[in-house]
Parts: structure tokens; sequence; C-alpha cells
């Protein structure tokens, strides 16, 4: 068992009861009808919480609906995720909010939060109305897939925001910098021929950003970091108090922009897979704690828009069901500690939301959890992913390690089939 918001990493059985966890059972106190289950060689963990995901629905449900998200998300280990606004139409007012939220409970299983928009129809000109957001049971706002690069509308964007405590996630690229990009400038984009996003896109954003959380003392999120740039920022702001918290994805602490060689468009992302100096300083910030947490980005797409030119492609990697097994190479390579990792999947995660709480495996704590078989060599394939698309690098590939069992609540939302 590992559960990081207690410090425990230790072999102990785990009683679970009503929806609760009750702790290790006494002799002679469990009951005839329990179900037991001998989990000899897994780890059991807090149910993982995604904060950054995308669904399609409302939109374009052929990419995902919000019943093959959850299901996706339940298979990759994740008890709650948090969907990103820009499905069509864009999740900037109540009644988007509410009906996805209805549709997620219908479907059951993994829990879902909507966040919303910051500005109306992510068109960076005017504040969505964050009031009814709130009050719809939205506890942060991302205009994810463009930033609010108008520095008097992310301003005010703070300000709002922190007078509902909501937390503000930026996209942080300079759009002037990144016109036309398809990947990250450096001499990989050379060879290819294809022009470049510059980290110093991202980094300026960043800065920016903190210069004005700073003035508003407001909670500032940066999503999917990506540039090794962008971490002296985030480090200097911690040090400064401020309410500043980054999440990275699992591709960019696994890859580098060589793994476009080939013009492979599974791994055409924004912000883009970077050089092995950023990589490495991501996953040493991410260890020390400068980033805060692990996030998907599950962006599906279809085949549509993947099997085409490298130009042409959208920009996405699908992963929330690989998410698990690329993490785990790094903690086997001894550059992440596996009690950091689960910490960055789950109690770091919450943290970052103003009223999420830590997840843990503690007695009466809901039974949110997370059962892996750390060695299981599997695939991911077509025909096995629950996501509606399957746009990731790793499709057909072997990974180690994968998610056997997910509950939430106490119910089983995933049992993986060799399993049951
Ligand atoms: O690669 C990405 N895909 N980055 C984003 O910011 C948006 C996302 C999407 O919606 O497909």
């Amino acid at each position: 068992m590992i559960d990081p918001a207690r410090s425990v990493d230790r072999v102990q059985d785990l009683w679970i009861e009503h929806g609760r966890i009750l702790g290790a059972p006494q002799q002679g106190q469990v009951p005839e009808s329990a179900e037991i289950m001998d989990l000899t060689g897994h780890w059991i963990t807090p149910g993982f919480i995604d904060l950054h995901t995308h669904l399609r629905e409302p939109g374009q449900e052929y990419k995902e609906d919000i019943a093959s998200g959850l299901r996706a998300a339940a298979a990759g280990g994740f008890t709650t995720i948090c969907t990103m606004a820009n499905t069509r139409p864009v999740n900037d007012n109540k009644s988007i909010t509410l009906a996805m939220k209805e549709r997620a409970r219908e479907v059951g299983g993994t829990r879902m939060i909507p966040f919303g928009a910051i500005t109306r129809g992510l068109r960076g000109e005017e504040l969505a109305d964050m009031g009814e957001l709130r009050e719809a049971g939205v506890p942060a706002i991302s205009d994810d897939g463009r930033c609010v690069t108008d520095s008097a509308l992310m301003l005010r964007a703070l300000e709002y925001a922190s007078n509902f405590d909501m937390l503000v996630i930026q996209h942080c690229e300079d759009h002037c910098l990144t016109q036309g990009a398809q990947m990250h400038d450096g001499p990989t984009a050379h060879r290819l021929g294809l022009r470049g996003w510059p980290r110093e896109a991202e980094d300026i954003i960043v800065a920016r950003d903190i210069i004005l959380a700073g003035r508003t003392r407001s909670r500032y999120h940066v999503a999917h970091i990506s540039s090794k740039g962008s971490l002296p920022w985030i480090k200097e702001a911690k040090d400064r108090g401020l309410r500043v918290t980054a999440e990275v994805t699992p591709h960019h602490l696994a890859l580098t922009d060589a793994a476009v060689v080939g013009y492979n468009t599974f791994c055409k992302v924004n912000p883009p897979l970077r050089e092995e100096q950023d990589r490495a300083a991501l996953v040493q910030a991410l260890q020390d704690g400068t980033i805060d947490c692990i996030a998907t980005d599950h962006a599906p797409h279809s085949s549509m828009e993947k099997e085409c030119e490298f130009e042409q492609a959208s920009v996405g990697i699908n992963g929330l069901e690989t998410a698990l097994g690329t993490l785990l190479a790094l903690v086997r390579n001894g550059e992440l500690s596996a009690t950091r990792l689960v910490e960055a999947l789950t109690t770091s995660a919450a943290r970052c939301l103003p009223d999420l709480p830590a997840p843990s495996l503690a007695d009466g704590a809901p039974a949110d959890l997370t059962v892996i078989a750390p060695d299981l060599e599997w695939s991911p394939t077509k025909n096995t992913l629950r996501s509606r698309s399957h746009n990731t690098p790793w499709l057909d590939q072997r990974l180690r390690g994968v998610v056997t069992r997910t509950m939430v609540g106490g119910n089983w939302a995933h049992i993986r089939p060799d399993h049951d």
C-alpha cells in the first residue's frame, strides 16, 4: 500500500465496507460474507486524479464522449478527472456545465469535474461569467489550447477568480512566437523542415503570469509545462509563498522531439515534445516538488485527424490509459521514486484545486483506489483501448506496469479482463 497523504509505503490488508475504507481488519473480525481478494505483488494506491482531460462531449463525440472517456479514465486508474472547456460549444456557462455533470452521473464510475473557460468562447476577448460557473460547481477555469495573451484581461481574470476562490489554469504560449509552428524549435525541426515553437514562447507567459499572480495573490496553475526555462520562475514564485502550481504530462516526461522524426503525427502535441535537457529537467523538477503533479492532457483525435500530412494533423496525445505504464519506466530507471510518482498522481494533484479533499487510504476515507500490477507487460491496441481514439505513440508498443482494478466509492469502475 502506497498512501502519500500519510507517508505510508508498506504491506497491509485493507478492509472496505459501505464505500469506505476501514483499515486493517483484526483477527476474527472479517464476516463470512466478505469477498476476500489476494493482491500479493500488487500496489494499492489512492485513486488517481487527472487535472487535465479533454473529453469531446458536447460537440465531437466521434473522438471521445463522456461515457468512453470515463471508461478510459477508470482503465487508467483515475477515479476523478477534470475536463477542459474546449468542447463545442465551449463550456463557458452553467447550462453546458450542468449538462456535462448530468451525463457523467448517468454514466457512473470515474467522477468528473468540468472546468470552465476563462473567456467566452475561448476567444480571449471578454471574461466568462465566473460566478455562474462557480455556482454550477466549477472550481477552475482555463482557455486550454489557447493562451490568454492580453495582460489586462489576464489580470482581471486572476482578480475575479480569487473572489470566487477559483484556480486559473494557463496554457502558456505567446502565440506571436508560435505562428505556423509544428514542433519544438530545435535542430530536429530544422532537419525535418518544420517550423518551430520556441521554449521562450512558454517561458515569457509563465514569467508574466507569475508577476500578475504576485499582485493579486490568486491561485495560478501552469498547464502541461514543457520548457526547462519555465522552471526557475515557478520555483521562485513558490519560494515567495505565492499560490502557484504546475503540472507536467507523461509524454513530456517520457519523450523528446526525436520521437517526431519520421513525421509521426501521434507525437504532434501542444506544447511540443522538447529536447532531452528539457525532459530531464522536468523529471528532476517533478521529483523535487517544483512541479506539483502529473496530468495526462488526454487529447483524443480520430484517425481522420491524425493519419494525414504532419502539417494538417491535429495536436494532442491520447493519455489516460497509458499514463501509468509510461511513468513506471521512470521509476525503474531511477529518475523518479515510486512514492513521488503516486503522490504526483493523487494528493499533489488534489492540493492544486481549491476544494478537492486529498485522497487517502486512511480509515474512514471514501474507497477510491487503484490496484496496480507494476511488472505486468501489456500493449495498448486499437481493440483494447477504451478510448474512442487511438492517437498514442505507444499504440502496439510494449509497456510494463498496468492498472488491474479501479474502485470508485466502493464499486469497481474497472477490472482488467484477465484479473476478474
Ligand atoms: O495537444 C493539445 N491538444 N494541446 C492542447 O492544448 C489542446 C489539446 C486538444 O484539445 O486536442
